[in-house]
């Protein structure tokens, strides 16, 4: 089981007073993907114009562009909620993306007061992620929207 505590204190240790967002959410994505068992994708959706548009990530080659409340990500950010989904075969309108992919998280990060991307995490295991992994990655997430926080565009 992944210590989300230590995940976090690691990743604002490497993140926080770096002025690139590209390169923080690139080794954010890495950070992740190697601390927790059983991925086979971790990465970033990040809002442009109105849509997600693929970000940073580790993993296979993945969908470019998600319409908001379109599959896991896009609901995630139509109902500015993380999404928890311990089976993509039962989540309507999941977009497969690496046919792997069995089960996934989705957190929603914001700024400015508006979400601005989102925190994509597959497994090819069913019902990889429970509970403890949606609130120690909220740990994750607040500490990305916070040292982040300057990053993104106005
Ligand atoms: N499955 C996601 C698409 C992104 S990939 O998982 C990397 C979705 O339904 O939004």
């Amino acid at each position: 089981m992944t210590n989300y505590q230590e995940l976090a204190e690691d990743l604002a240790a490497m993140i926080s007073g770096v002025p690139h967002l590209v390169a923080n959410l690139s080794n954010a994505s890495a950070l992740i993907f190697h601390a927790m068992d059983d991925l086979n994708w971790a990465g970033f959706y990040l809002m442009e114009e109105g849509k997600l548009v693929l970000g940073p990530f580790q993993g296979r080659p993945a969908c470019i562009e998600i319409a908001v409340g379109k599959g896991v990500c896009g609901t995630a950010v139509a109902a500015d909620r993380l999404q928890l989904v311990p089976d993509v075969d039962a989540f309507p309108g999941h977009i497969p993306c690496d046919g792997a992919s069995r089960s996934e998280i989705v957190l929603p990060l914001h700024a400015n007061g508006r979400v601005v991307a989102v925190l994509d995490i597959d497994s090819p295991r069913l019902a990889r992620f429970g509970e403890e992994d949606a609130v120690g990655l909220g740990l994750v997430a607040a500490v990305l929207e916070r040292e982040l926080a300057p990053l993104w565009q106005a």
